[in-house]
């Protein structure tokens, strides 16, 4: 079996991590039993490239318990658990290439040993395997089926695929299931990203001022936690509804210059380029932090920070600070990347179950619909996304009310009234 991963001899604890992840993704096991009895992937190959983490092990074996032939690279090249990467290579015989800390060459080198196995669905977590295929490995199009699309970031590159007429073929856009940005973008990426500042930094939030850039999912539930742990919360957005929403949240909202001179630590969370840009590096007190949870590296504009800098040293695992010209260091975390799967372990498990029972069932729903399928962008299914909420529910022992037939009537009739 053709597998790169950094030592196989880190299985032992890479099964444990599997295994207590696993114990909170029981929509997913499920599932995984579900596939186990009737095997919706036998002889087909899926190909993926997503976060080696726990969580996503878990999804890989559901999908081979299902039948497939499993292939999994990163999505990014700091967000491997070597882990994990080595028991699923050894103890589940899936063909894994990730190598945390990997160079952009090998990150690459490792996307095409996946496509070079010919999966006939692609997975992916920022979109890096299906532009691979659209711009250097042509030949795959027409043999791939369709595709699944985890993040934000990734659905809005493909969207812009679909609308200039270069998709060549079927994604579902997991991020938009109900039961995935609800939850994975707002309380995964909430606790996961205040995790990984705390660890890459042990800085007590509490009393800080905390400017949080971007107000989308992924930005109101890291607001909400870095609240709740006592910091200031200032919000900075461009876009005028969000705005609001932060204030009327109760959020401190402003332009950036004016954060910039009283922050102490500034999270981007917008999926756009140069957010932490100049003028906020220029203007930041000494010793801030700077971090990203958005998908790309390409948030905190480290350009700038390198032509202005004096020198640059590692001051703890997952620090780099810079000293400018003028004396002011500035700490960037995580190398401005996902310092949430960076500097710590990403989504806890309970969150990431839901997300990825949408990419397991709507890996099946391809391979049995891809003949009614065209070349778009696809949201999860309604019957899926609903499916995927009642045995959340039910898994965390918790049954709803229904409707009284009284009250479907009423809903489906116009003519009552005061
Ligand atoms: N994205 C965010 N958190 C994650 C996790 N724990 N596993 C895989 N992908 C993730």
């Amino acid at each position: 079996m053709d597998y790169d991963v950094k030592d196989i001899g880190l299985a032992k604890e890479g099964a444990n991590k599997i295994e207590w992840a696993g114990e909170d993704m029981l929509v997913l096991e499920g599932i995984r039993n579900d596939f186990s009895r009737t095997k919706p992937f036998k002889g087909r190959a899926v190909g993926a490239c997503l976060h080696v983490t726990s969580e996503t092990a878990n999804l890989m074996v559901a999908l081979k318990s299902g039948g497939a032939d499993v292939f999994l690279c990163a999505s990014n090249p700091l967000s491997t658990q070597d882990d994990v990467a080595a028991s699923l290579v050894k103890d589940y015989g899936i063909s894994v290439f990730a190598i945390k800390g990997e160079d952009s060459e090998t990150y690459y080198k490792h996307i095409n040993s996946v496509l070079d196995n010919k999966p006939q669905v692609s997975m992916d977590d920022g979109a890096d395997l299906i532009s691979t295929v659209h711009s250097s490995r042509k030949e795959l199009i027409g043999k791939i089926i369709g595709g699944t699309e985890e993040t934000t970031t990734g659905v809005v590159r493909l969207k812009i695929m679909e609308k200039k007429g270069v998709l060549q073929y079927p994604i579902i856009a997991v991020n938009e299931a109900k039961t995935k940005h609800f939850f994975d973008n707002r309380y995964g990426t909430g606790q996961s990203t205040i995790d990984g500042i705390m660890r890459a930094t042990n800085t007590l939030l509490s009393g800080k001022k905390f400017v949080v850039i971007g107000y989308g999912w992924c930005g109101k539930g890291v607001a909400m936690r870095a609240r709740g742990m006592g910091a200031s919360v200032i919000v900075l957005e461009v876009d005028p509804f969000k705005a609001i929403e932060a204030k009327m949240d109760g959020f401190d909202v402003m332009h950036a210059t004016e954060a910039a001179r009283i922050g102490d630590i500034f999270l981007s969370v917008t999926g756009n380029l140069n957010v932490i840009g100049e003028d906020i590096l220029k203007q930041c007190k000494d010793n801030a932090i700077v971090a990203n949870s958005g998908h790309f590296d390409a948030e905190i504009d480290l350009n700038y920070l390198k032509k202005n800098c004096k020198s640059v040293k590692k001051v703890r695992p997952f620090v780099e600070q810079y000293e400018m010209k003028d004396g002011k260091r500035v700490n960037v975390l995580a190398e401005g990347r996902l310092v949430n799967l960076g500097a710590a372990e990403g989504h806890p498990a309970s969150v990431m179950d839901m997300s990825f029972a949408n990419q397991a069932l709507s890996a099946k729903y391809i391979f049995e619909n891809s003949k009614k399928l065209e070349k778009k962008v696809y949201t999860v299914p309604e019957e899926i996304d609903k499916k995927i909420a009642e045995l959340k529910l039910k898994s965390m022992g918790i049954t709803i009310d229904k409707l009284t037939p009284e009250q479907e009537e009423y809903l489906n009739s116009w003519e009552m009234g005061t």
